[in-house]
């Protein structure tokens, strides 16, 4: 009995190594070759998963737990929409070819310490919806992609993307980030990047010591007040800036001359009582979206420079609507440097 259950487990094993890694549908359905075991095998492939290309499937299983039996050599991993609570030790021990891991909405608390350590070739990580505290420790160097947005971390510390050099794209929204919320120069060894969005937070200021390579910075929905020239001194790679409902009732004199390259600011649903200054001069602004805010004047001169023509850049969005300023005061000249008027949305003032 013994034997005969052993030499089964060889025949099995050698049948699993000689079929092509690739299972096409259908083949085990029907006829099933001469001499093959009875038993079902095939490629490892963990119990109601798919596996296809190297692309492991196990989204919407009720998992509660990261499956065994994934095989080595797969490059993305989507357990995505399950009831995972907790990431352990060994959980992805030999993806060692892992270059995506989709964790998005599940239950995890925690990620053991050394959890991620063996997947030395990940590029993305999506986290979100989960209930993490904190960042994971211990992050690949070779992630390009970090996305936790709608969990539970109140602090980005000074450690938690040292030496994340490859990092482009930055989700960190809907989290309960409290005052600052990040610690000074969290971001500075993130070399490359050029996303970061930061919604929903409540974060106090603007985060310091924001890399150069940022072109998009996305901090709408906190509870920022001001804005200085400082917190975006070096930034001249930003295009686009969202800082749209906060508390701004300030834009620093200078601010917009330290992001030479800027096309987007959004400061609609903020305290401003004025334009921000710059804008004349400005060579590439587009897009100024300054509705609903205590904007009470708007001079000739706070959009476009003297005389006519001058302008290098046109406008094609600014919103001034539903500021206390009456439409009918501002004058039409004011507009001189933008060629489209399709694009001035002026409007009236409606209190809510
Ligand atoms: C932000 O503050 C408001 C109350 O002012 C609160 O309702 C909301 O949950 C907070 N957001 C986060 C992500 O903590
Ligand atoms: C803003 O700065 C410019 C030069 O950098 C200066 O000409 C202008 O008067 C300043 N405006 C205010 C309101 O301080």
């Amino acid at each position: 009995m013994r034997s005969a259950c052993l030499s089964l487990l060889l025949v099995t094993a050698c049948w699993a190594i000689a079929l092509p890694p690739v299972r096409l549908p259908g083949l085990h359905d029907g006829g099933r070759e001469p001499g093959a075991p009875s038993m079902p095998t095939g490629p490892k492939c963990p119990f109601r998963c798919q596996c296809h290309l190297r692309v492991v499937q196990c989204s919407d299983l009720g998992l509660k737990n990261v499956p065994e039996d994934i095989p080595d050599d797969t490059t993305l991993l989507d357990l995505q929409n399950n009831k995972i609570t907790e990431i352990k030790e060994n959980d992805f021990k030999n993806l060692k070819g892992l270059h995506a891991l989709i964790l998005v909405n599940n239950k995890i608390t925690t990620i053991h310490a050394k959890a991620l350590n063996p997947l030395t070739k990940l590029q993305r990580l999506y986290l979100s919806k989960n209930l993490l505290k904190d960042v994971p420790a211990n992050m690949p160097k070779s992630l390009q992609e970090l996305r936790i947005h709608e969990n539970e971390i109140t602090k980005i510390k000074k450690s938690s993307f040292q030496g994340m050099s490859h990092v482009i794209v930055m989700e960190l929204g809907s989290n309960p980030l409290k005052g600052a919320g990040l610690e000074a120069g969290a971001f500075g060894d993130l070399k490359k990047v050029s996303y970061i969005r930061i919604a929903d937070t409540n974060i106090t200021e603007i985060p310091k010591g924001l890399p150069s390579s940022l072109s998009e910075l996305h901090l709408d929905g906190n509870k920022i007040t001001k804005v200085t020239a400082d917190s975006l001194k070096g930034l001249k790679n930003l295009a686009k800036l969202g800082l749209s409902y906060n508390d701004i009732s300030s834009v620093e004199n200078g601010t917009l001359g330290n992001v030479p390259h800027l096309r987007e600011l959004h400061m609609d649903n903020n305290a401003l009582t004025s334009v921000p200054s710059g804008l004349p001069e400005h060579k590439y602004i587009q897009v100024v979206y300054l509705h609903a805010n205590k904007i009470a004047a708007v001079g000739t001169e706070d959009f476009c420079p003297p005389g006519f023509n001058t302008k290098k850049a046109m406008y094609s969005g600014i919103s001034l609507f539903s500021n206390p300023v009456p439409y009918w005061e501002v004058q039409p000249i004011t507009f001189r440097c933008v060629f489209d008027r399709s694009a001035i949305q002026l409007g009236n003032y409606r209190k809510k």
